[in-house]
């Protein structure tokens, strides 16, 4: 038996980050990781894998459609999937790897195996029983199932089979227009399937600005992309190598089936607590089965923590980050903090996405005058030199204050340029703020600079 200042149950985005802070805050740290490697959901079968073959077949389109145009000649590029493949575990290895690093820099022990918690102070892996005066429950979270849809991840798969497919397929159906359904969808449409989105809402990425949905849709669409709306996936049927997906459509109630090489479902993700012992030790859950936490991420148990995907909140791995540092902080004796209202979410596709605050509808549900201040990236010089020209960036301010309260870019960078908004949203900064920021000529940030300028006396190149 071993002695911790702190034990972390999982070595996801939350679990590794927190970790790391405990161990530089002078705590004795110790990490439980059933996995073959560390890095959790994230660098194993989420976040790393998906944006290497999302900037692998990103890179393929723009040799088959803007290459030519730049003066560019030559063969273009044909796939190779084994050696897509071996470039994406690659990139899985150099950063599981790294967190191993950054382990014994630390000072801290992974603890191999899975682990539970038999009762407050104590964290059993294996045969073996240590003793932590603090504990922290970084599980994660797994795929949703969706009923009548067995997943066998060949035909049927989640997101992880998906990203082991042993051949690019034909026709790809995917169920569910969410992050992960667009992310991969895109995918396998630049590398040639042929891929519809079945999608039970009538707009794509619930929750997001409608008018980015809809630019969104539209270039989707355009690049291939076939969608299926207002649809309820009832069953799948699958052979060994083909299935079939039958839905209903919800405006008429009418039957139909789709043929597919390959399924994908991405209807979500649940928290994951299997094998923890939460009932037993009589941890509480909230109604959607997440451990319930208070402001301190503190279970209904003392001295046991939980973050990241596993409590509530965006499913997002820096979320995890965050409160991983800030929990450390917490258990160290200073003042942990996460801005829930500055999380930014981005969607990796091309044209990418980034949104951070408040939207236009949760504005109006809380009765808040705001103004709208919106440039196109048509507007802006380096994004039409670059093909790149689609899309915009919307920022939103209070109408008698101009402090920003939110924005939503869909654009080249995207997920690069709303971290400008999120520092300034972080520092209460005005639109205007922004608009008399000096911004490098000619960048795609300079859009975000003009949008700012709408919010007040206007734009300058529109
Ligand atoms: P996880 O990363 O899930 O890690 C939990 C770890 O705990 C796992 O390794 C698990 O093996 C381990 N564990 C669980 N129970 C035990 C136990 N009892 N004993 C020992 N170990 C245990 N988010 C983004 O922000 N950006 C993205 O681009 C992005 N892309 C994604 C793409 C895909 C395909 C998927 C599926 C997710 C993506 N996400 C992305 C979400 C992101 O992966 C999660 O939000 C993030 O990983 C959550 O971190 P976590 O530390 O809470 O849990
Ligand atoms: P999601 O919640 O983003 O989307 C699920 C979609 O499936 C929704 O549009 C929903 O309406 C639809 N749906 C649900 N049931 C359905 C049914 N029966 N038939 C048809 N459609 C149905 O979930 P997703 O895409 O699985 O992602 C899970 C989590 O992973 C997300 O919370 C996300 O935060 C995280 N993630 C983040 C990424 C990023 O930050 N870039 C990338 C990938 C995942």
């Amino acid at each position: 038996m071993s002695s911790y200042d702190v034990i972390v149950i999982g070595a996801g985005p939350g679990g590794y980050v927190a970790a790391i802070r405990c161990a530089q805050l002078g705590l004795k740290t110790a990490v439980v990781e059933g996995r073959e490697t560390l890095g959790g959901t994230c660098l194993n079968v989420g976040c790393i894998p998906s944006k290497a073959l999302l900037h692998a077949s990103h890179m393929l389109h723009e040799a088959e459609h803007n290459f030519a145009e730049m003066g560019l000649k030559g063969k273009s590029p044909s796939v190779d999937w084994k050696q897509m493949l071996t470039y994406k575990q690659n990139t899985i290895d150099t950063n599981t790897k790294g967190i191993e690093f950054l382990f014994k820099k630390n000072k801290i022990d992974w603890l191999k195996g899975w682990g539970s918690v038999p009762e407050a102070g104590k964290v059993k892996v294996g045969e073996e029983v240590h003793e932590a005066k603090s504990i922290i429950i970084a599980s994660g979270s797994e795929p949703s199932a969706l009923p009548g849809v067995e997943v066998d991840e060949k035909v049927v798969v989640t997101s992880t089979g998906a990203l082991t497919l042993n051949k690019v397929p034909k026709k790809l159906v995917v169920i569910g227009a969410g992050v992960i359904g667009l992310e991969l969808g895109s995918v396998y449409a630049r590398l040639g399937a042929e891929v519809t989105v079945v999608e039970f809402l009538d707009a794509i990425t619930p929750g997001m600005d409608p008018e980015v949905q809809k630019t969104f849709q539209r270039t989707l669409k355009k690049q291939g992309m076939k969608f299926v709306m207002g649809a309820a996936v009832q069953k799948t049927e699958a052979t060994k190598t083909k299935a079939k997906v039958h839905y209903k459509l919800r405006k008429d109630d009418s039957e139909h089936v789709l043929d597919a090489d390959t399924v994908l479902v991405a209807t979500g993700r649940k928290p994951y607590v299997e094998g923890l012992g939460l009932e037993a030790l009589n941890v509480e859950m909230t109604k959607r089965g997440q451990i319930a936490v208070n402001g301190t991420w503190q279970t209904s148990v003392p001295g046991v923590y939980a973050i990241g995907d596993v409590i509530e909140g965006p499913m997002l791995a820096h979320k995890a980050e965050d409160e991983g540092m800030a929990v450390a902080e917490v258990i160290a004796g200073k003042h942990g903090h996460v801005n829930y209202g500055v999380i930014p979410g981005v969607i990796y596709t091309a044209p990418e996405v980034g949104s951070v605050g408040e939207t236009e509808a949760t504005l109006k549900e809380a009765g808040r005058a705001y103004k709208v201040g919106k440039f196109s990236f048509m507007g802006n010089a380096r994004a039409k030199a670059n093909f790149a020209g689609e899309g915009f960036v919307k920022i939103l301010a209070d109408k008698e204050t101009d402090r920003i309260l939110g924005a939503h870019i869909i654009g080249p960078a995207a997920g690069e340029l709303i971290h400008e908004i999120c520092v300034a949203m972080e520092f209460g900064a005005s639109a205007q703020d922004l608009a008399l920021t000096c911004h490098a000529h000619p960048t795609y940030s300079e859009a975000v600079r003009e949008a700012a300028l709408a919010c007040g006396d206007g734009p300058i190149h529109s």
